[in-house]
């Protein structure tokens, strides 16, 4: 078979380098280090830019476009949305019903009611002043390395210092402790010996911080933004009967871990979690701005008429969007898909980690696995010089993906769920042939 990918000259092409230039003369240059593309068109897992080279796609955007780029049946339901009614605002429309109702079915049993706004972040703080409003109370707790958004209250419950640099003093009352890192394990546990030490250290760093007026806990299923980071299998059942037992509320940041992107619909779905309140964005529109807010009725019952209010949440477009999304992972089986293809995808990186010097840990499930590259895997001294120099061999070569990680050395493997095993094998021989010439 011929490959997909094809890339003419050295990237910036004439087009490219262009629109560049004037990209970076009128747009705010504060966005993360992307490499030199600019996207024209794309379908499926495939993007072709301005000069016409074609790519495949382990970045989905940004774990957004779970069911493809421009799949044919959100494009059409999109397309014919807009040409019957753009804005309601809080009206009710009979999409925008459909639309809560098959979010209600889809999510853990116990969330039956749905609030839609536009982005990951709103859902968030949305979450966050719920519990705070339902128990009374204003401590939350969250996590080193954790993630929820660039808004204030988002910001102030995340644990990485970007977001927040010179914007505080940040959200009062969050008390941080600490998500497990295996890799780099803080207790100096390695998998054989660990009993979970950490999880006792989590209870008594809230213990020695809270004031007694604990109101919720807000955790990512893995951290997304910190590198990809998955706790210890078992440690989120045991983590919520905890939150339980508190009497606070228990708040799942789903933003980037739903929608199928872990092998399940949503990750929650691994140790069969039932959240309070689940915060959902990204692929649920998969390229169409929405996010919800999922909660049990009495908890978000918190809130009195009136009280909260998005202008663009659940408008008819985005609802239809959200519709045509969970048909086609339905009608696709595209959460099978992404399990099935992240087996197969990790098998094949944990080969390359035994030659490649430089790949300390893979890690993931389904398709969302992180590369972390390190320049010692003794030392393990992260290595953020390499993963950007990943990112620029890597286009060169066809392929595009992007960085996270606490320490900038984590390259993302994030394709659209629609990813094939020919677009699997071509992708991960362009990346180990640039891991191998590092
Ligand atoms: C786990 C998580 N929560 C919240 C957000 C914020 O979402 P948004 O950028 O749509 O506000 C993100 C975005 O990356 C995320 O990964």
């Amino acid at each position: 078979m011929p490959p997909i990918t094809h890339v003419s000259s050295p990237l910036p092409g004439p087009q490219g380098a262009a629109l560049l230039a004037e990209w970076h003369q009128y747009e705010a240059n504060c966005v993360g280090y992307q490499a030199p593309v600019v996207w024209d068109h794309a379908s499926g897992c495939v993007v072709t830019d301005v000069d016409g080279n074609v790519f495949l796609d382990w970045t989905s955007g940004v774990l957004v476009a779970n069911v493809g780029h421009c799949h044919p049946h959100l494009v059409e339901a999109v397309r014919t949305q807009a040409g019957r009614l753009l804005n309601n605002y809080e009206s009710p429309t009979a999409e925008r019903i459909r639309a809560a109702k098959m979010m209600v079915e889809t999510t853990p049993p116990n969330l039956d009611r749905t609030f839609f706004l536009s982005t990951g972040s709103e859902a968030v703080e949305g979450a966050m002043r719920i519990a705070k409003r339902y128990t009374g109370n204003y401590e939350i707790i969250s996590f080193t390395g954790g993630f929820h958004g660039r808004t204030y209250a988002a910001a102030g419950a995340g644990g990485l210092a970007g977001p927040k640099k010179q914007y505080g003093p940040i959200m009062p009352g969050v008390i941080k402790t600490l998500y497990p890192y295996c890799y780099r394990c803080p207790l100096g546990m390695s998998c054989e010996s660990c009993s979970m030490e950490c999880f006792d250290l989590m209870e008594s760093l809230v213990q020695a911080s809270s004031t007694g007026s604990l109101a919720g806990l807000i955790i990512e299923p893995y951290q997304g933004a910190a590198g990809f980071i998955f706790p210890p299998v078992g440690y989120l059942k045991r983590l919520e009967n905890w939150v339980r037992e508190q009497g606070i509320i228990f708040i799942l940041d789903e933003v980037q871990s739903s929608y199928g992107r872990t092998g399940k619909m949503y990750a929650a779905e691994w140790e069969d979690l039932r959240p309070q309140l689940m915060a959902i964005g990204k692929g649920i529109g998969s390229g169409i701005p929405v996010s919800a807010l999922m909660a049990e009725a009495e908890v978000i019952g918190a809130l009195g008429p009136g009280e909260m209010s998005s202008t663009f949440g659940g408008n008819p477009v985005s609802s239809a969007a959200v519709i045509a999304v969970l048909e086609i992972l339905q009608q696709e089986n595209l959460v099978e898909n992404a399990a099935r293809m992240g087996d197969l995808m990790k098998s094949r990186l944990l080969e390359i980690q035994e030659k490649c010097p430089y790949l300390g840990d893979v890690r993931g499930q389904g398709l969302v696995m992180g590369l972390e590259l390190v320049h010692d895997k003794n030392t393990k001294e992260p290595a953020p010089d390499l993963v950007r120099r990943v990112i620029d061999e890597a286009a060169q070569h066809g392929l595009l993906v992007g960085s996270v990680g606490i320490f900038g050395n984590v390259v993302r493997v994030a394709p659209p769920l629609v990813i094939t095993e020919a677009e699997a094998h071509e992708s991960l021989d362009i990346m180990e042939d640039v891991l191998m010439h590092l």
